[in-house]
């Protein structure tokens, strides 16, 4: 089978300049050719010191940036090759995304937040609100549907974050820095909720500082100033 994400040789070169034109302006190259395959259920956690590239690498697999480079296959579709639109489509009902700050939306419910990427979905809406409601008592938040994220904790809010992610069924579940922001109790339980939604057979790619939070996943890849430096897997 053709693995779930396939990277090859992906460069990545930004402006130094914002808003200079490109021939005079040789740009830095963060991403100095990227292969990388994983396969369709596993759980990769990306590492890499501080600017080595990770989170550049986390938005093109995830579609929210382009590569300069490369060929990019996504779920056995040629990514690079969709225009805006099919990028779109594809990044919300095949991709779900975690981040440090859990960018949730701030006048909106926990509830009304984790059915939000259901509305795109065209599905009819007390279909999304009680899939909203399952994820969120999958993940503990029964009694907290109706708080909206300034009167949650930050693992309760990861949590939310976590099921808002998880309502189209992601195949691929992108995750930057997710317990960058919590106590290491904390950050247990969000890891418990990543391996729960990995055994469910969901692909993981999860970027992280913390050796404790990379060893939980099956397979670690270490960025070091844009290359790859090393691909092990664990235990
Ligand atoms: N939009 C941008 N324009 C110019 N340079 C950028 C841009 N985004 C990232 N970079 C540069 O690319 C390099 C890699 O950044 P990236 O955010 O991918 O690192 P990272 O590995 O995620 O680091 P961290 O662990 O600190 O989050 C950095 O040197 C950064 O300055
Ligand atoms: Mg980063």
């Amino acid at each position: 089978m053709e693995p779930a994400i396939r990277l090859e040789d992906i460069t990545k070169t930004f402006l130094q300049h914002e808003g200079r034109q490109q021939d005079e302006d040789p740009g830095i190259k963060v991403l100095k050719g990227i292969s990388l395959d994983v396969d369709s259920g596993e759980f990769v956690s990306l590492q890499g010191t501080s600017g080595s590239g990770k989170s550049t690498l986390l938005h093109i697999i995830g579609l929210l940036d382009r590569p300069t480079a490369g060929k990019y296959r996504l779920l056995g579709q040629d990514a690079a090759g969709l225009d805006d639109d099919r990028q779109s489509d594809l990044r919300n009902n095949a991709l779900g995304f975690v981040f440090q700050s859990f960018y949730l939306i701030p006048y909106a419910t926990a509830l009304e937040n984790v059915a939000l990427p259901g509305l795109y979905s065209g599905k009819p809406r007390a279909e999304i609100n009680e899939r909203a409601r399952t994820l969120l008592e999958q993940v503990g938040l029964a009694d907290r549907m109706n708080f909206k994220p300034s009167r949650l904790s930050g693992g309760q809010q990861q949590r939310v974050a976590m099921a808002r992610a998880m309502l189209n069924d992601p195949d691929i579940i992108l995750a930057d820095e997710p317990t960058g922001q919590l106590d290491s109790t904390t950050s247990r339980e969000i890891i418990k909720l990543f391996q729960t939604v990995h055994q469910t057979g969901t692909t993981i790619v999860l970027v992280t500082h913390d050796e404790d939070v990379a060893a939980q996943a099956g397979r670690i890849v270490r960025l070091n100033d844009g290359v790859i430096v090393e691909d092990v897997k664990t235990g």
